[in-house]
C-alpha cells in the first residue's frame, strides 16, 4: 500500500511515523484514543486539522497539536510495581474494582502494563509509555524468563516436577514450553515451588499446576528477565534504574 504522507517534511525524510502512533509514543494517550481525537478533527499538524490517523508526519520537523495545544512530550517512563492481590491489571473495570493505576501517582500519564498479572496474583508488574520496551519484554520470540513463587496444595513428587518442566497440556491444543521448576520448601500437604516460564499464556502458571492436580494457594511474580521485585513493599512502585533498563535492552532472545 502506498504511504500516506501528510507533510513534505516526512516525505523528504522518506520515513515519518503514523500520526496516532506518534501521539501515543509521546506518552499522553493510547493509540486508539489518539485515533478517535484525530477522527473528531481535534488534532492539528502545522496548524491544519487532519482526520486520518494513518498519515505520516515527521516527529522532528512537524508541529503536532491537540485542540491547538502543542503536545508536551513525556519522557520515557519505566516503573516497577509490587501488585497486591485483589487489584486488576486494566485501566477501566466495568465492575469498579481497584486497578493498578490507582496505585500510581495521578500525574503518571499514559502507561501500559508490560504483560499482565491476574487479580489473585501479586508481585512484579512493569508499566511504561515506551512501546518498544514493552514489546521487547513480551514478544514471544524473545522468550524472556518470568519467575514465580507458587504455594501449592496437593501431592508433589519428582514426577510432578518433571511434568511441569517438560511441558503440560493447558488447553486441548496447547502444551507449555519447557520450564524450570524446583521445590523450595515442603510443609504438611503444601509446598512452595519456584517456577520459571519463558512465555506468557493467560493464567499460565495456575493452569500448569491444575494440569498436574496441584491447587495454587498463592502466586507471586518475583523476576522478569534480570529485573527483580526485591524489597519493594506491596502496593508500592519505583522507577527502574538506568542499569535495569539497559539490561532489558541487552538481553539476548531465546535464553
Ligand atoms: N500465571 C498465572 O497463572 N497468573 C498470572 O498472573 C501470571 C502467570
Amino acid at each position: 500500500m502506498p504511504r500516506r504522507w501528510f507533510s513534505k517534511n516526512a516525505a523528504r525524510e522518506g520515513k515519518g511515523v503514523r500520526l496516532a502512533r506518534y501521539i501515543s509514543k509521546c506518552g499522553i494517550l493510547s493509540r486508539s484514543r489518539a485515533g478517535e481525537l484525530i477522527a473528531a478533527g481535534k488534532v492539528q499538524v502545522n496548524g491544519k486539522p487532519v482526520f486520518d490517523p494513518e498519515i505520516r508526519i515527521s516527529p522532528v520537523l512537524d508541529n503536532v497539536e491537540i485542540d491547538r495545544q502543542p503536545i508536551a512530550r513525556r519522557p520515557p517512563t519505566y516503573i516497577a510495581l509490587n501488585k497486591p492481590t485483589g487489584v486488576i491489571t486494566t485501566a477501566h473495570d466495568p465492575e469498579g474494582r481497584p486497578t493498578v493505576y490507582g496505585l500510581l501517582p495521578p500525574d503518571s500519564g499514559w502507561l501500559i502494563p508490560v504483560g499482565r498479572l491476574d487479580k489473585d496474583t501479586s508481585g512484579l508488574l512493569l508499566l511504561t509509555n515506551d512501546t518498544a520496551f514493552a514489546d521487547r519484554v513480551t514478544s514471544p520470540t524473545r522468550k524472556v524468563p518470568k519467575t514465580y513463587l507458587v504455594k501449592v496444595q496437593g501431592k508433589i513428587t519428582d514426577e510432578t516436577v518433571d511434568r511441569l518442566q517438560n511441558g503440560v497440556a493447558i488447553d486441548d491444543d496447547y502444551v507449555t514450553l519447557p520450564a524450570k521448576v524446583s521445590i523450595d520448601r515442603r510443609n504438611k500437604g503444601t509446598a512452595w515451588l519456584s517456577v520459571t516460564i519463558f512465555e506468557g499464556k493467560y493464567r499460565q502458571v495456575r493452569r500448569m499446576c491444575e494440569a498436574v492436580d496441584l491447587h495454587v494457594q498463592q502466586l507471586i511474580r518475583i523476576r522478569i528477565g534480570k529485573l527483580e521485585l526485591g524489597p519493594l513493599a506491596k502496593g508500592s512502585w519505583r522507577p527502574l534504574s538506568e542499569e535495569e533498563k539497559a539490561a532489558v535492552f541487552a538481553e539476548k532472545p531465546g535464553t
